[in-house]
């Protein structure tokens, strides 16, 4: 797919000191711990401080990705930012994140792909990375407790917020990203959205009485939605690699719901083992989910030299991505 081989060299996270259990959201709204994790399988999230923004956590966890992948940060070349939580409108947090670091003057820009934001990133990253950027820094940030509705139980119990990062950069032939499949369609945007404080509906009186700065989401069309794209995105994305799923080491998708992430695993046939599954430490992330989940595999060591991995996400949007790469580990097998 790609000309030059362009893989993934190191990765870093940063969530939130803060935690919000689901003992405590029973004290928010009627709901109840059974009811959380027998539907959606999340024990807790984390949650932002007050002043801590996406470039925040994001500059930490990028900070992190860079160490791992033992580059000097003055060899990043460019940096792309998926999120759906900015710390403003504009400028972007990618612009906020390279001050942060201290980084020179390199381009810097955001992508807003949903949930999908992360796995999309990677996509225009390894793209970009081939064309004279060498090292890219991909970051997937969201600061979701900003933006949801603490009395809304249909949606303040699965989202918390995090960031997770990655240095995409030349890998030796026959490894790093193998195939992309990316989609959207824009007519289920009423699905999943923020429906104020764009142009659309600029942030008023009337807005925040109307509490349109909070998520608003049909979730159990989301839920259909998520289970078919995670099928049949993997199906697509493995076909473009000349894969089979019985090929794939590790599936690391979004994580939104364990049900959804179980049902994917059936429609592909596989063990739901070979699903990496965090969401009942972090909630649903959005942009950083597949990030921070990619991450801990990698961090805790469980990433092998040629495995083949699996990123698949789904999203506002909607959205949907999933890319297949092959593990390159820095002193193993060819590398
Ligand atoms: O990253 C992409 C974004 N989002 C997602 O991926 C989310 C996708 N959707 C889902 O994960 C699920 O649809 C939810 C977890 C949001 C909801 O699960 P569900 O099994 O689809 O439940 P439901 O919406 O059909 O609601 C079932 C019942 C309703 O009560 P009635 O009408 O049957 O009496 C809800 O009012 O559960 C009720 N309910 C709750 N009860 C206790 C909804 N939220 C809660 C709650 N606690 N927090």
């Amino acid at each position: 797919m790609l000309q030059k081989a362009i893989g993934i060299l190191g990765t870093g996270a940063k969530a939130p000191d803060r935690v919000l259990t689901n003992a405590d959201l029973e004290r928010m709204v009627e709901t109840s711990d059974e009811w959380i994790v027998s539907r959606t399988g999340i024990r807790e999230r984390r949650i932002a401080a007050k002043n801590e923004a996406a470039s925040d956590l994001a500059a930490e966890a990028a900070a992190r990705a860079i160490a791992a992948a033992r580059i000097d940060s003055s060899q990043i070349g460019l940096i792309i930012c998926a999120t759906v939580t900015p710390d403003m409108l504009f400028p972007s947090t990618a612009c906020l994140i390279q001050a942060k670091l201290g980084l020179s003057e390199i381009p810097a820009f955001d992508l807003s792909a949903g949930c999908s934001g992360f796995a999309y990133a990677l996509a225009v990253g390894a793209q970009l990375a081939q064309g004279g950027y060498e090292y890219v820094l991909v970051v997937g940030v969201d600061v979701l407790s900003k933006i949801t509705d603490y009395t809304d139980r249909s949606t303040c119990v699965l989202f918390g917020d995090g960031a997770g990062a990655a240095v995409l950069g030349p890998v030796p032939e026959g490894y790093g990203i193998l195939g992309v499949e990316l989609g959207a369609d824009g007519s289920g945007a009423e699905l999943l959205k923020m429906p104020a404080g764009g142009s659309l509906k600029p942030a008023s009186l009337d807005t925040v009485t109307q509490r349109e700065h909070f998520i608003k989401m049909a979730g159990n069309d989301v839920f259909k939605f998520a289970v078919r794209v995670m099928d049949s995105a993997t199906t697509a994305v493995l076909k473009k690699a000349h894969l089979s799923p019985d090929d794939v080491d590790w599936f690391v998708p979004h994580q939104a719901n364990v049900r959804i992430i179980n049902a994917a695993a059936a429609r592909l046939g596989v063990s739901a083992d070979r699903f990496y599954v965090n969401v009942e430490r972090y909630g649903n992330t959005s942009s950083a989910s597949i990030a921070i989940a990619l991450d801990e595999l990698n961090s805790a060591d469980m990433l092998r030299d040629g495995e083949n991995v699996v990123l698949v996400g789904f999203g506002a949007g909607l959205t949907w991505a999933a890319l297949v790469l092959r593990w390159w580990k820095r002193g193993e097998g060819r590398g």
